[in-house]
Formats: C-alpha cells, structure tokens, sequence
C-alpha cells in the first residue's frame, strides 16, 4: 500500500510551486507587517494592496521602503541591516538559493536601502516569473 501511494503521490511533491502558490504565500508572510510598514514609511495601502495583486511594482519612493520595512519585520536583515540571506532561503516556497544568487549581486548591498531591497524583492519576482513588468534599474550593490 505504501508504495503504491508513494507512486501516486511522488508527481505532486516534486511538481514545483506554481506562480500562484509563491504569490499567496508572500502575501501571507508580509500580511502582518502591512499596517505596520505603510505607517513607517508612508506608503499609501491602496498603492501595496495593487502591487501585491498584480506583481506590478510601484515605483512610489514611500513604496520602496515600505519593502524595506517588511524586509526588517520578516525578518531578513541581520540587526545591522545587511541581508541574511539563509533567512530568505525557503522562506516562500520556490525562493532557493540559485533563486537568490541572481539577485543578490546586483541589489543586495545598494547604498539606497529603500531603493535596494526594493529592488532586490523586485528581482526575484523577475526570477520566479511573478511579474510581467521586470524591474529597468541598473545594479547598485556596492563592490566590496
Ligand atoms: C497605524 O497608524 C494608524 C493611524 O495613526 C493607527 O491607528 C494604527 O494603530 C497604526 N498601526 C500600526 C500597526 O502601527
Ligand atoms: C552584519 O551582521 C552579520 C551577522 O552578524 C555579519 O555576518 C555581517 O558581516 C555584518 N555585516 C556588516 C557590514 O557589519
Ligand atoms: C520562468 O520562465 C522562464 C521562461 O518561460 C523559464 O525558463 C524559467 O524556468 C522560469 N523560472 C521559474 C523559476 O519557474
């Protein structure tokens, strides 16, 4: 019996997270912040409720650091504001480090927080095929 099930169920545990499925679930772990990090960074709701319904980022300078706030809440800094990167591993399905990686390079240590870990959540969205809009920002990490 066991490998019976085994054999029907293996295509579903090893199908990957559909777009869908990563959305609702970012939806569900940023959820709590919201009032939050739109109070903290001024962003208005209705502008963070129409980008995480469409995946079309809002360019809206208070929208970019709402993200950073989120980013702090989640949380996915270190207390010194650098990016954990083993905290954003896995922290939504689909989200690996190869996933990362693309991204980390460009916009991981940007000078502009705001703008950076705006630009970094962007990117992933890119690299999971979340948005149809890719982010137009040239990269800003700092060389160390
Ligand atoms: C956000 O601001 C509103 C209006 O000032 C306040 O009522 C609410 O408690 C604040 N929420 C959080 C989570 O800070
Ligand atoms: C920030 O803190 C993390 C974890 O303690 C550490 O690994 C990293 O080197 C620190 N970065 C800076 C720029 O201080
Ligand atoms: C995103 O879409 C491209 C093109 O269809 C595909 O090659 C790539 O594997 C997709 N990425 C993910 C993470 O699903």
């Amino acid at each position: 019996m066991k490998v019976i099930y085994l054999l029907v169920c293996l295509p579903a545990l090893l199908a990957q997270p559909t777009p869908e499925d990563i959305k609702k679930e970012w939806r569900e772990l940023i959820a709590p912040y919201e009032e939050l990090c739109a109070n903290e960074s001024g962003a208005d709701i209705a502008v963070i409720r129409e980008t995480w319904d469409t995946f079309v980022f809002s360019h809206d300078p208070a929208f970019k650091c709402y993200i950073w706030c989120i980013y702090e809440n989640i949380p996915y800094l270190y207390p010194n504001g650098t990016i954990n990167i083993e905290a954003v591993i896995g922290s939504v399905d689909g989200v690996t480090n190869e996933v990362i990686e693309k991204c980390i390079e460009p916009y991981g240590t940007c000078p502009d927080k705001c703008h950076g870990f705006w630009a970094f959540d962007h990117c992933l969205s890119d690299v999971l095929n979340l948005t149809t809009v890719k982010l137009d920002a040239p990269p800003c990490s700092v060389r160390k």
